[in-house]
């Protein structure tokens, strides 16, 4: 495997929107973020990576994009972002953007012209087909619940394809032109200084061009538009040239949002030449996602799919590349509240929980409020939500003619909402995030879990969460927790999470007590040095350890050969 600028970084994502409003209109901004650019730096970031700032319509908060060579004026200007990649680079943080180019917005000026003229030119920009007698095309179904075809306004018959909202018109990638476009943007934010993108729902962008129905999988007699991503072939072709002619020219990092894909894919996703540098490792935190059905979604997760998940997608991974660890983002509920009950809350839980990620084989990547231990906010009213998938769920399950108050109760829980709360800064009126009206109901719970507060306490989440990033990076142990191959022990318990690293003839056993009671693990190794707990006072009897409710400690052993 060849060495890589950023294969020892650590990532933090940011959800602009909510993360710090400077002008008082209630909406997090580029300003905000310059303004936090030291508090990161201190926490020991080196990879920003910013959900989508550009001029957009906010259907789907900011990825349904209108120009792409343009800042939304509600998080500021170009001067503004001109000014984030400078004072980044002054303090070793490269900037990731979002790139949205399976879709853009319905506003956008190559969409516009080719509903004028679905028939020329620019209707070949996207992917417009005759339905059935006034009937969408075929039964796709778009991941946010209605059906992936709209009707062209002025037309009987003609359609077009989105595969999320309706505002969200899908690019047709087979025209060269389309492609052409695409790079040209991309190349031009890379010349600004970027140090990559995040690309987004990038696995979307081949499509089955038989345009054949799927088989139903649901009341509404559609499919799930995502089970043509498995199906189709030739995506690769998209994905090299991509890269090759947007990233490798920059040495630039590109992190694919690449959910359910084979193995096959994988390989060729993340190997050395592969389409990115990496990609999101969902398969261990999707394990709540029961089936298609949100209804079906778990809540928490069952904590023994997850560590079989996280082992078994390491075995397939081996050492070809490096997957990003991810405990939440803005499209899942806080992690948290998702992987721990809420009974065991708490430091240790949550300290426990950010330890096994960071020590994994990976690139760790922190969701804005994690490193304070946010959680999902409750008592969620209808009324409250802004997000449009979440929306859209209430009004297809209740079409599907779903018991209401179990949907209500699923779509507490696992809304994206719950993670697009606003940062909670302090413990000021809506924590600290605005001094107006926050776009979105702050979490009430910020008097208590708030950065400031956790600046003061030594044993803070906070604190914790610096020490662990210096732990990973410090001159002893980065090469290892990097580099060093990973494979699951002491399985055999109930409950305990861990798991060796080892490189040469070093390793690192990592053992974490993943239950609120008490567990006794006897050990089958001589260790030689504790080198990182969460908790004081690991106790242990002989060659047993007695390991405290998520308790983690990591172990060093050396000269293993
Ligand atoms: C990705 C984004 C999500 C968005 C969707 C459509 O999944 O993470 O927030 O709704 O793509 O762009
Ligand atoms: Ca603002």
């Amino acid at each position: 495997m060849r060495r890589e600028w950023w294969h020892d970084k650590v990532a933090y994502q940011i959800y602009p929107k909510s993360f710090r409003d400077t002008n008082g209109d209630g909406i997090g901004d580029l300003p905000g973020i310059i303004e936090k650019l030291d508090y990161l730096k201190d926490l020991g970031v080196d990879i920003v990576w910013i959900s989508p700032i550009f001029c957009s319509p906010m259907v789907d908060n900011g990825y349904d994009i209108s120009d792409y060579y343009d800042i939304d004026p509600m998080f500021g200007t170009m001067e503004d972002m001109d000014q984030l990649i400078e004072e980044g680079k002054k303090r070793g943080i490269s900037i990731l953007l979002d790139l949205v180019v399976n879709h853009c917005s319905s506003e956008h000026e190559f969409f516009k012209k080719a509903m004028e003229d679905p028939d020329g030119p620019y209707g070949q920009y996207f992917y417009i087909r005759d339905g059935k007698d006034g009937l969408p095309p075929n039964n796709w179904r778009s991941y946010f619940g209605p059906s992936a075809w709209t009707k062209i306004p002025g037309y009987e018959n003609k359609f077009y394809l989105h595969s999320y909202a309706a505002e969200q018109p899908d690019l047709n990638w087979e025209n060269p032109e389309v492609r052409e476009k695409i790079y040209e943007m991309v190349c031009w934010w890379m010349e600004k200084g970027l140090g990559g993108f995040r690309i987004d729902a990038i696995m979307d962008i081949k499509k089955d061009l038989t345009w054949q129905d799927l088989p139903v999988d649901g009341p509404d007699g559609m499919g799930a538009i995502y089970k043509i991503n498995q199906k189709v072939k030739g995506i690769d072709a998209f994905l090299l040239e991509l890269r090759r002619r947007c990233f490798t020219p920059y040495d630039g990092f590109g992190i694919g949002e690449a959910l359910k894909i084979n193995e096959e894919t994988l390989k060729k996703s993340i190997g050395d030449g592969g389409y990115f540098s990496s990609i999101f490792a969902f398969e261990p935190c999707h394990v709540y996602r029961k089936g298609d059905d949100f209804t079906t979604y778990d809540f928490p997760i069952d904590f023994h799919e997850w560590r079989e998940k996280t082992f078994q997608n390491h075995e397939l991974i081996g050492d070809i590349g490096f997957e990003a660890n991810l405990i939440g983002n803005h499209d899942q509920p806080r992690g948290a509240s998702l992987f721990i009950p809420k009974k065991d809350y708490g430091f240790n839980s949550v300290s426990a929980l950010a330890t096994i990620i960071f020590c994994q084989r990976g690139l760790p990547f922190i969701y804005q409020g994690e490193e304070i231990g946010m959680t999902n906010r409750e008592g969620w009213k209808k009324e409250e939500y802004a997000d449009s998938a979440t929306l859209g769920k209430f009004e297809y399950f209740e079409q599907w003619g779903y018991d209401i108050e179990k949907i209500e109760k699923v779509i507490a829980t696992h809304s994206r909402d719950n993670g697009r709360t606003p940062m909670q800064w302090d413990d000021s009126e809506h924590g600290g995030f605005t001094i107006g009206k926050p776009w979105l109901v702050v979490n009430e719970n910020y008097k208590e879990i708030n950065v400031a507060a956790q600046e003061r306490e030594y044993g803070s989440i906070l604190n914790f969460y610096k020490r662990l990033i210096a732990f990973r990076k410090s001159e002893e142990y980065k090469e290892i927790l990097t580099y060093g191959s990973i494979s699951q022990i002491y399985g055999q318990y109930d409950y305990i999470f861990a798991y060796r690293r080892a490189l040469g003839n070093q390793c690192l056993d990592l053992i974490c007590n993943f239950c609120g009671e008490e567990q006794v693990v006897e050990l089958q190794e001589e260790y030689d040095n504790v080198i990182f707990v969460n908790q004081e006072q690991t106790t242990m009897i002989g060659n047993r350890i007695v390991l405290k409710p998520y308790e983690v400690v990591v172990f060093e052993k050396l000269n293993t050969v």
